[in-house]
């Protein structure tokens, strides 16, 4: 399966990639910049340059010919403007992009709370109301969906054991094990046009999502 992956050069946007990789997927490793292209290549991804700020055209020739994105886009700065700009702005050109590209298949990563953003300090609200809208353009759009809400990020190693429910209470999650999610949901289909939260948990990736289903 040809999957391109936004945000390719993020910390959970690698794990997805050698996950993607490692079933065999054919991977195009969409990168904000060329900067990191050598380190997805080593990856055996074919790097390609998709900003989600930038021309719109651009980004649809970035995804062409993909039959799937993840995106694993995350605003660099934790301010409210690269928040707006990359979280939701960014994220909805992405979704639009995929849609004009024929793409069948579209996951994405938010975060938990982002369908009930109403938490945290302004900074965090910023970033829930960010993903709140462009999950939503998520749902409404003509892909088949998967949204993604883990819980705290760590970069502890993975477990392959997750906890997933529509809504959890606050919990963490390790991004390896989150990027197993994305991937593990493609071979999924009770994971198609549905949201749920993830946190580290007992049970193994592809059981939680047979359950959840
Ligand atoms: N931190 C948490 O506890 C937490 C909790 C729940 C959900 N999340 C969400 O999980 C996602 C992944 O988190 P992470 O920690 O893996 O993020 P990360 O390491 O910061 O990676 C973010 C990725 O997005 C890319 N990016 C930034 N701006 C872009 C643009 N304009 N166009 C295309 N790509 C762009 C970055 O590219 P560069 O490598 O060039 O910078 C990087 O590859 C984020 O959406 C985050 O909001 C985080």
């Amino acid at each position: 399966m040809q999957v391109t992956v936004l945000g390719a050069s993020g910390r959970t946007g690698l794990h997805v990639v050698k996950l993607l990789r490692s079933r065999g997927h054919s991977v195009r490793a969409g990168l904000r910049s060329s900067g990191r292209a050598d380190e997805v290549a080593g990856l055996g991804a074919e790097p390609v340059v998709a900003d989600v700020t930038a021309d719109a055209a651009d980004l649809v020739e970035a995804i062409a010919g993909s039959e799937v994105v993840i995106s694993a886009v995350g605003a660099p700065d934790p301010d409210e403007a690269s928040v707006n700009l990359v979280d939701r702005d960014g994220a909805i050109s992405a979704i639009r992009a995929a849609e004009k590209a024929g793409v069948s298949r579209y996951l994405q990563l938010s975060a938990q709370f982002a369908d009930s953003p109403d938490q945290g300090d302004r900074l965090v609200r910023s970033i829930l109301l960010a993903k709140q809208a462009s999950d939503s353009v998520l749902q409404r759009s003509g892909l088949i969906w998967t949204i993604v809400r883990p819980g705290t990020l760590t970069d502890d190693p993975a477990t392959g054991r997750v906890k997933i429910a529509t809504h959890l209470e606050h919990g963490k999650v390790s991004r390896a094990d989150v990027a197993a999610v994305l991937v593990a949901a493609l071979d999924e289909p009770l994971t198609e046009n549905r949201g749920f939260d993830v946190h580290s948990g007992d049970i193994p990736v592809n059981a939680a999502l047979a359950a959840f289903g």
